[in-house]
């Protein structure tokens, strides 16, 4: 196991009608900037519990952060920050209005001219202006982390910020919000938490006997609960168990000690950035080819992962490994998630060599646990993924 320091800050309050407490988390005397996105909280009666909860309090709203949280509508968010001098920022959506929110948390404090600079410095935030969250898409974790992933649409760039500075003060998790939330984001939120282990384990073994079952332990009540909350967003304890899985898969616990990969990540945000893919179904698209292409380096955790969460007894090393590749697939096809380019772009021809060229240009010249995966590496992985 590796050397680590662990220190998660962020206060879970969790279960059935929490956001009412939402007032004794925030200070009394806090000018509050309520973020949120595309109006899905007024239609689910989200945005009159938040309202409710925070009547004391002085509050003003910015609605309208888009999916994939684009640069030019948070730097709008960012004046009125400024102009109206407000000390609390608080994020009610999915991973995208906290990830916007973490952007601002950041560039409310920083000095510099140009704000856009924080994500291309890749410099941590070491403070940034307090605000809490009010979770209503399990999927990203970014409720219970430190990281943000930001887009300008302008060059087609999706980029990742983050640091110490930038953990929620607090976040409400209430599976309730689950009810309203379309199948199709369902379906993401599962693929994404899914990922997520499969990013902090599918690598090399380490000894970590507890951070392996953590992260197997998550995968298998992600397998068992997903027809549960795809067949009925209603059923509270199945929501429950997706929420929390969501959160635990990256909220930093299952990475400490042992090796992390990420390279999906970071191949899966080129294809949101230039072809507009929810975030979660990128990652399916990558999974496959990247684990095909790499297989030696990573076959005995596939291995392990075949035998312990897919309980597949039959077979040697590559075998088990295989089969464990092919279940991985199997899984996002069945909660309706297509895992080829192609099923989603016309025109993916020459995406590999675009990516290859991103990287080469961003000095991203090794990626992936052992740091070796090279931008001619991705270039294959991506074509394989066509
Ligand atoms: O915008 P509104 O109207 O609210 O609708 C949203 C949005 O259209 C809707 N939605 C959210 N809660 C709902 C709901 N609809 C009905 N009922 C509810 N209760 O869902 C749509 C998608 O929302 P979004 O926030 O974009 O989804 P998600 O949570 O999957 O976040 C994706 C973003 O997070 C980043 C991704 O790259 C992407 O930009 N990630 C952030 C990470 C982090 N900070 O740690 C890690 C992840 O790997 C990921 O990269
Ligand atoms: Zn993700």
């Amino acid at each position: 196991m590796k050397n680590f320091n662990f220190q998660n800050p962020t206060k879970i309050i969790f279960g059935k009608g929490e956001i009412a407490k939402l007032s004794d988390e925030i200070p009394s005397n806090a000018k509050v900037l309520i973020l949120y996105g595309g109006g899905s909280i007024k239609k689910n009666g989200i945005y009159e519990q938040v309202i409710k909860a925070l009547e004391k309090h002085h509050v003003i709203e910015f609605g309208g952060i888009p999916p994939n949280p684009e640069y030019k509508v948070l730097i709008e968010a960012l004046t009125i920050i400024k102009r109206e001098n407000i000390d609390f920022l608080l994020a009610v959506g999915g991973g995208s209005v906290i990830d916007g929110t973490k952007f601002l948390s950041s560039a409310a404090l920083y000095e510099g001219a140009e704000p856009w600079d924080i994500l291309t410095s890749r410099k941590p935030t070491l403070k940034g202006m307090p605000f809490g969250t009010v979770l209503t898409l399990p999927a990203t974790g970014s409720e219970m982390n430190s990281g943000a992933v930001i887009t300008k649409a302008e060059t087609q760039e999706k980029l990742g910020m983050g640091g110490p500075g930038l953990f929620p003060q607090f976040s409400i998790l209430d599976p309730q919000v689950v009810q309203s939330i379309p199948e199709r984001q369902i379906a993401n939120g599962l693929a994404d938490a899914f990922t997520h282990v499969l990013e902090q384990y599918v690598t090399y073994p380490i000894d970590a006997y507890i951070q392996d079952r953590f992260a197997e332990g998550i995968l298998q009540s992600l397998i068992e609960v997903a027809p549960q909350v795809m067949a009925n967003t209603n059923n509270y304890e199945a929501a429950a168990n997706f929420m929390w899985c969501c959160t635990m898969a990256l909220n930093g616990l299952i990475q400490k000690g042992v090796p992390t990969d990420w390279a999906i990540h970071a191949i899966g945000h080129e294809l949101t950035a230039l072809y507009g893919i929810d975030h979660a179904r990128t990652l399916a698209i990558i999974t496959e080819s990247h684990y095909t292409y790499n297989f030696e380096a990573k076959k005995e955790k596939l291995a392990q992962l075949a035998e312990r969460v897919f309980k597949i007894a039959k077979g040697n090393t590559d075998e088990k490994a295989k089969a464990a590749i092919k279940a991985i697939s199997d899984f996002f096809q069945s909660i309706g998630i297509d895992t080829k380019l192609s099923d989603y772009t016309p025109n993916y021809q020459n995406t590999a060599q675009e990516i290859e060229q991103r990287f080469n240009d961003r000095g991203w010249i090794g990626i992936g646990e052992h740091g070796k995966l090279t931008p001619s590496d991705v270039k294959t992985i991506v074509e394989m993924s066509y």
